[in-house]
């Protein structure tokens, strides 16, 4: 979550027994940057690091997580970037063990320019996209995807990434109108490819995170319901 998920606020989630924490997203270019200050200004959270000093924040973040001596899980940072570089850059430091694409913001100074949730409206630049990042980077790639966007084809988008060769595939199973995951669509990804996928929305207690693995997901991500740095229920249950 921008401006939320950083070193801090992972490491006080370890002990929950998360097997991997995502940092982010961060701007990583310097349109994004931009964008996000805009964002910011509106009054929504954003990170703000200055170019100069991302891969070192990053850098120190991971460090942080890492020293927790009694936790060995995995590192995922979210990225948006107009270009593939910056992600790529972020792959290369040594705590970091995945690289995030953004396909998932929904932030108009962000798709303005082509990123977060736009890219799925233009599957063969995300496919140019992610095939850069999976070839060139040092870390495993993740592609975050908002599901049941208007006008994008979600299995399209899912095919389209499977042939990327991205280790992860983080779904957003958003369903507009309710406050429960879209666990069908989940079900038809899970049949049209071999992805491993990391279904998100609306895990808030044992039951959802139960619904989302037995449609099909491989694991769960939370987000809101660890917002204030605790679970209200016990991960080892489910
Ligand atoms: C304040 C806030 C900031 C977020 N920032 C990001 C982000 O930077 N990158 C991203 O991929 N998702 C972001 N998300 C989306 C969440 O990671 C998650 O996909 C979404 O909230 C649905 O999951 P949940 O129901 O567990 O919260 C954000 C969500 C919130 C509430």
């Amino acid at each position: 979550m921008a401006g939320i998920t950083n070193g801090d606020f992972c490491s006080g989630l370890l002990a929950n027994g998360f097997d991997m924490v995502t940092l982010g997203g961060y701007n990583a270019d310097p349109p994004t940057m931009r964008a996000g200050r805009e964002i910011l200004s509106r009054g929504r959270p954003e990170f703000d690091i200055p170019p100069k000093d991302l891969t070192e924040h990053i850098d120190q973040q991971t460090r942080q997580i890492k020293d927790q001596d009694f936790w060995n899980g995995k590192i995922s940072v979210n990225l948006r970037s107009v270009t593939p570089e910056p992600i790529i850059e972020i792959s290369r430091l040594k705590n970091v063990d995945v690289v995030e694409v953004n396909a998932h913001c929904r932030q108009p100074e962000i798709t303005n320019l082509g990123c977060g949730q736009e890219l799925l409206r233009k599957p063969s630049s995300l496919e140019k996209f992610t095939k850069e990042v999976v070839q060139k980077a040092k870390s495993m790639v993740s592609v975050k995807m908002r599901a049941n966007v208007p006008e994008v084809d979600d299995i399209q988008i899912a095919k389209t990434i499977e042939k990327t060769k991205a280790d992860y595939l983080h779904v957003d199973a958003m369903k507009p109108g309710f406050d429960t995951a879209d666990y069908d669509l989940i079900k038809r990804i899970r049949d049209a490819t071999n992805l491993f996928i990391i279904g998100n929305n609306s895990i808030k207690d044992i039951e959802s995170a139960r619904k989302m693995l037995s449609s099909g997901a491989d694991g769960i991500s939370i987000a809101r319901a660890a917002i204030n740095g605790t679970l209200s229920f016990d991960l080892s249950q489910i």
